[in-house]
Order: structure tokens, then sequence, then C-alpha cells
């Protein structure tokens, strides 16, 4: 069964003449063990989908299911325990804190999240393989966007979610780092039985899916050439 599904969903922006439609009845399934990857233009959809996919933004129209379950029948509550032990956000804008040194992101996490994240050794493992491992001590303003880019995907995987979204995680990164993370990023998925939905404009991360959909306008399709097609 698929652990996330979006089922015909419509959303707006703005009113009256102002009105448009952002995403044109998209449904999506992203199953566990899987790679799916969005690919669009800017101002095609791929964050408001994202954004939607979280449950961070109710839809105009069109139902969000995670295992099954409506987020809408879900309380306020639960759908933030959900967010919390079972979605990791990779967001465009990093979101990192600006007064805590990376090694404290983590510790921050340990707060708010108290149990099931990763182990001390297993994180060590994550931050030499995103080659951050010499940067713990330094604040987010210290590191390039590539070094920023990079933690904020090791947050992300930190507290060990079932479900990955991440928004254009490579745009600041080189070539050699977008082999990197997309190679971890199919690691996770096949190996840990993750479900990792990627929306993005580079198509350096092509090679590493298991499925592709393209994005226009608001219109979602399946990629013919994708794998699983
Ligand atoms: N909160 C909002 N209010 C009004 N328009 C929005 C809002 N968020 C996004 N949009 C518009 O929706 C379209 C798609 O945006 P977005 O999902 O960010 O695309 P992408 O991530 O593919 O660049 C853009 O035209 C953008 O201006
Ligand atoms: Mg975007």
């Amino acid at each position: 069964m698929s652990v996330l599904s979006l089922q015909h969903v419509n959303q707006f922006f703005g009113s009256d003449s102002a009105r448009v439609q952002v995403l044109n009845d998209v449904s999506f399934d992203a199953e566990p063990g899987t790679l799916s990857l969005i690919v669009g233009p800017s101002g095609s959809g791929k964050s408001t989908f994202l954004t939607i996919a979280g449950g961070l933004l109710t839809p105009t129209s069109g139902e969000v299911l995670f295992d099954g379950t409506s987020y809408h029948d879900t309380s306020k509550h639960n759908r933030d325990r959900l967010r919390l032990e079972s979605i990791g956000f990779v967001l465009q804008a990093y979101h990192l804190l600006p007064y805590l040194t990376v090694a404290d992101q983590f510790t921050l996490v340990d707060k708010v999240k108290k149990s099931g994240n990763l182990s001390h050794e297993d994180l060590g493992i994550l931050l030499e393989q995103l080659g951050i491992q010499d940067f713990t001590h330094k604040f987010p303003a210290e590191l390039s966007g590539g070094q920023q880019q990079r933690v904020a995907i090791a947050r992300a995987l930190y507290p060990n979610p079932k479900i990955i979204l991440a928004d254009e995680p490579t745009a600041a990164l080189d070539t050699e780092r977008v082999k990197i993370v997309g190679a971890l990023f199919r690691q996770l998925a096949h190996e840990r039985n993750k479900a990792i939905v990627v929306v993005t404009h580079d198509v350096r991360l092509d090679e590493f899916a298991d499925q592709i959909y393209e994005i226009r306008d608001g219109i979602l399709t399946k990629n013919s050439t994708g794998t699983f097609a």
C-alpha cells in the first residue's frame, strides 16, 4: 500500500480575477522503497505540491492520505505528531537555525523528538557520507550554500522518518555532490524502505530515480521513460 497518496488534488491561490490554479487534478502515490522524482520548471507548482504532500497546506480540493488515512480526518495535534515522527522535510530555504552550530541543529531535534532518532554512530556515518563531518562546530553563516544544503539534508534524515520530502535538495551542489546525494537517497529508499519524493528541476538526479514524473502548469504526468512506467 502506498504510504502517501494524493487524490485529485486542486490548488488555487488568490481570489476573483486574480485566482490562479497552481495544481490541476494531481494524483500521486509514493510507495515505501522507492525514490520518486518530480521534475518541472520554476513556477510549475513543485513547492506547492510538496507542501500539500507534507500536510503543511490543505488543498483547495482533493484528498491527501497517509497510510490510508486522510489528513483531513486527522486532528491538528495528530497531524503535527505525524509530521514530526514520520516525515523528513528538506526545504528550499534550508531552515537551519542561525544561532545554533551544526551539532546543535541535531541536539535540538533530540529535544523535540526524544526517541527513534539515528544513533550517534549512524549520524557520524551520515555526516561523513555527506562530507560535512568537519563542520559540526560551525554556525550556518560560516558554511557555503552547498554545505548548508547538506546539513539540511542530514537534519531531515536524522529523525529516521519513513517519508522524505525534498524540495530542490541539490540546487546548490556541484555534480559530484549531486551524485552522492542521489545515491544516498536511492540507498535509503532501497535498503531502508523509505518513500522518498524529490521535486526538482535538476535532471542530474534522473539516473537515481525509480519513477519520474513531470509537472507543468500544475499538471502532473508520469514520464514514460521512468523505470516502472
Ligand atoms: N501562497 C501563494 N499565494 C499565491 N500564489 C502562490 C503562492 N504560492 C505559490 N504561488 C504561485 O504558484 C505558482 C507555483 O509556485 P511553486 O509551487 O512555488 O512552483 P515551483 O516550486 O515549481 O517553482 C507560482 O506561479 C507561484 O507564484
Ligand atoms: Mg519551488
